[in-house]
C-alpha cells in the first residue's frame, strides 16, 4: 500500500493499493487489444454485410491471412494471463454464497441471504467469466486450426471444416457476450479500470468490493492461495 503520490500528502488523500504489476497490464493490454481486433476481423469475414470491416486490414485478402496470427497472439496472450491468475479464480464455498447471493439481489430477496461474504481478489462473476474465457478460447483456436486452409488444408477433410466453422462461429458469438459482462462489469464499479491501467485501486474500492483481498495484504499474508505470489498479480 501507499499514499498517492502527491506532494505534500494531506489528509485528504486516498490510499492507494497495488493490484496489478506493470507486466500484467502489458499482458492483459495485449490480450485484449488482440481479442478487439480478432472480433473486428472475424465479423469482416463473417458476414457480406460487414465485409466493410476489411477496410480496417487492408482489404478482404489481407484480413483473411491477419486474423488467424491475431488468434494465435491472443491464445498466447490468454496463456500468460491463465499463469498469471487460475490460482486466484478457483472457487470457493464464499462464492457459491455470493452467488446465491446475486440471483437474490436479481430475483428481489436479498434479505434471504444476510451472511456477508468477504471477496479475495475476484468475486464469484468474475471467475466464471475468467473460466468462459479459457474454454472459450480453447475452443476457438481448436477449430479455427482445423479451417487454417493456409496451413493445416491437407490435414482436415470437408465434414471437420463444416462442424469446425459452426463450432468457431458459435464460440465467437459466446466470447463476445462474455467480453461484453467483462467490460461492462469493469466500468460499472466505479474505481476498477484504474487498476488495469494504473495498477493501483484506492483503498475504499478494495474495503468495499474485495475485503478479505484488503485483509490479507495488511497482515501480510501471502496471496489467497499461492503462497509464492506478490501482492500485485
Ligand atoms: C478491451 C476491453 C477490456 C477492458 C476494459 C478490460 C478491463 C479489465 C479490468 C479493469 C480488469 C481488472 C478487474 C479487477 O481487478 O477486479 C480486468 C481483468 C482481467 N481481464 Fe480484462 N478487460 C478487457 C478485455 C479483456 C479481454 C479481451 C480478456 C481476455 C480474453 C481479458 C481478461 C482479463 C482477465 C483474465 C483479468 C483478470 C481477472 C480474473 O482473473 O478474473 N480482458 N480487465
Amino acid at each position: 500500500m501507499s499514499a498517492a503520490p502527491s506532494n505534500p500528502v494531506h489528509p485528504g488523500d486516498p490510499v492507494l493499493v497495488d493490484r496489478y504489476t506493470a507486466g500484467a497490464r502489458i499482458n492483459h493490454w495485449i490480450t485484449a487489444t488482440s481479442l478487439v481486433l480478432l472480433g473486428l476481423s472475424g465479423l469482416a469475414l463473417f458476414h457480406p454485410s460487414l465485409y466493410f470491416l476489411t477496410g480496417l486490414f487492408g482489404g478482404g485478402q489481407w484480413t483473411r491471412t491477419i486474423h488467424p496470427w491475431i488468434g494465435v497472439v491472443l491464445f498466447f496472450g490468454f496463456c500468460g494471463l491463465f499463469l498469471r491468475f487460475w490460482r486466484l479464480n478457483l472457487w470457493t464455498r464464499q462464492d457459491t454464497v455470493w452467488m446465491r447471493r446475486l440471483t437474490d439481489v436479481i430475483a428481489n430477496r436479498e434479505s434471504e441471504h444476510e451472511e456477508l461474504v468477504e471477496i479475495g481478489k475476484y468475486n464469484a462473476g468474475q471467475k466464471v467469466v475468467f473460466w468462459a474465457m479459457c474454454l472459450l478460447i480453447v475452443v476457438l483456436i481448436s477449430s479455427g486450426l482445423v479451417i487454417w486452409d493456409q496451413y493445416f488444408a491437407e490435414y482436415t477433410t470437408l465434414g471437420q471444416k463444416q462442424v469446425a466453422i459452426l463450432v468457431h462461429s458459435l464460440g465467437a458469438v459466446t466470447i463476445i457476450c462474455v467480453w461484453i459482462v467483462h467490460v461492462y462489469a469493469a466500468i460499472w464499479v466505479r474505481g476498477t479500470i484504474r487498476g488495469m491501467t494504473r495498477g493501483s485501486v484506492t483503498g475504499g474500492w478494495a474495503w468495499r468490493h474485495h475485503r478479505k483481498w484488503l485483509r490479507d495484504l495488511v497482515s501480510g499474508k501471502p496471496k489467497d492461495r499461492n503462497p509464492n505470489a506478490t501482492p500485485a498479480g
